[in-house]
């Protein structure tokens, strides 16, 4: 291949959405902004780069994520900046910067968009993945940690899911943290051989990761080891203890999983994931807790934080068939002139309008072949094709031929929009389930 005709391909790991697909996006991201706006959170849009070291403080320099998946650049005026791994430092960061521990609190945030890691790629992980994510910071409890994952609940089954499980677990407050981490390495360090290569390295850097690996090796070094639990402070145990109650009685679907720690340093207590069926081993759509310690962390006084980022990417790969259908924009009716008379055309350009002006998707082909309009009609699923030529001009008549029975009627100019409303095709893709 000669230089100049080099056919570029998006990186690896990255992806192009194309129209159908973005409308479905545009969907879920709506329901997202109505659910979260019902619980008083308001939309923050961060910089897609920070400092490296925000990321490096916030998520810790002992996680997956900082210690090998970010991507990181010095700029030309020889600043370390990385692009963000995640939403949740950034949002504390802009918590702190802009002083909003002096608003009535808590403050209530949430967020849509890209976060980068650098990871082996694989069915539902890219490098370039979305989140759709939402915190709470300031004046925390466990009422903080319920309402979060209560709204998190709410925005799935408004998505239509049913087969969706909370799994949940405490890490417990930070001094219960270190407590059990001192444990596990005294356990671990004399079978540090017999662990996977992975947790050889995590028992050094991030000894708690070892619970939650997926080797066999670690399974069976692990039998036998403490239990978080057991090092556990009276009030962390108080603290989960009522969440669970709280959810209870709300009806949330949790189960409490006592090897769920999750891979970010900054978790103390209330921990937790949505599974579902439908992703096999990546089959985390969601992943939360709380964060008592990251405020400080970055520079803010000591404040309580808790919240969730969900995968969008994967989200929309297990969404329910009937959401994703009620979500597919019905395609825009066409029109077509016959013949190349000027009137012709500017007549149908003139109708076209109209019906845009009564929110029905138009798009005009002009003089256009008969085969041509169908493969249009096929490619953006068009309930209908409008024809119009000179004797549809005389008799004030349009001819209409749906797709879905491919039958040619006549029909009057003035009866034309209530025939194309919905549920034909009218205001297509104004639908939410
Ligand atoms: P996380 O578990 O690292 O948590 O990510 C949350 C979700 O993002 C995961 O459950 C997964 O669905 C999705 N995700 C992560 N990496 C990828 C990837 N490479 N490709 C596709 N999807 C991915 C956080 O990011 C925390 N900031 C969540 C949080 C907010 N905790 C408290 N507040």
């Amino acid at each position: 291949m000669t230089a100049g005709n080099k056919r570029f391909q998006a990186v690896k790991g990255t992806r192009d959405l194309l129209p159908l697909e973005t409308a479905v996006w545009a969907a879920v991201e709506n329901v997202a902004r109505r659910v979260f706006g019902l619980y008083g959170f308001g939309e923050i849009r961060t910089p897609i780069f920070e400092e490296t070291e925000l990321f490096a403080r916030g998520v810790g320099e002992s996680s997956d994520i900082v210690s090998k998946e970010m991507y990181s650049f010095v700029d030309r005026g020889g600043r370390n900046l990385t692009l963000r791994p995640e939403n949740t430092a950034s949002v504390v960061r802009a918590y702190v910067q802009h002083g909003m521990h002096a608003l009535p609190q808590p403050v209530k945030l949430f967020y849509i968009g890209p976060q980068f890691r650098a990871e082996n790629v694989q069915k539902g992980r890219y490098r370039q993945f979305h989140q759709i994510g939402a915190e709470w910071i300031g004046a925390g409890g466990t009422r903080a940690d319920v309402e979060v994952i209560e709204m998190l609940w709410r925005f799935f089954v408004e998505l239509g899911f049913a087969d969706l499980t909370v799994r949940i677990n405490t890490v417990g407050d930070r001094a219960s943290r270190s407590r059990f981490r001192k444990e596990l390495v005294s356990y671990l360090r004399p079978k540090i051989l017999e662990l996977s290569e992975d947790s050889q390295r995590r028992l050094l850097t991030n000894p708690l990761r070892i619970l939650d690996s997926k080797d066999s090796r670690d399974h069976a070094a692990l039998l036998g080891a403490p239990d978080l639990s057991d090092c556990m402070s009276e009030e962390s145990v108080l603290f989960f203890n009522d969440v669970c109650g709280q959810l209870q009685n709300r009806g949330i679907h949790f189960v409490i999983s006592p090897k769920l720690v999750r891979g970010l340093d900054y978790y103390t207590n209330t921990v937790f994931e949505i599974v579902s069926e439908g992703l096999g081993s990546q089959n985390a759509i969601c992943g939360g807790g709380a964060y008592e310690g990251l405020v400080e962390e970055l520079g803010g006084q000591p404040t309580y934080g808790v919240g969730f980022a969900i995968g969008e990417d994967r989200l929309i790969e297990v969404l329910p068939e009937a959401t994703r259908a009620a979500m597919t924009p019905r395609g825009p009716v066409l029109l077509r002139a016959l013949g190349s008379s000027i009137e012709v055309l500017a007549a149908t350009a003139a109708l076209a309008e109209e019906l845009r002006a009564v929110g029905i998707p138009a798009l005009d082909l002009g003089e256009e072949t008969p085969q041509r309009t169908f493969a249009h009609a096929d490619h953006r699923s068009s309930p209908a094709i409008l024809i119009l030529g000179e004797d549809e001009l005389k008799t004030h008549c349009v001819t209409v031929r749906t797709t879905a029975d491919r039958k040619q009627v006549t029909v009057d100019r003035s009866e034309l929009v209530a025939m194309l409303s919905p549920p034909f095709g009218g205001a297509a893709g104004k639908r939410e389930p």
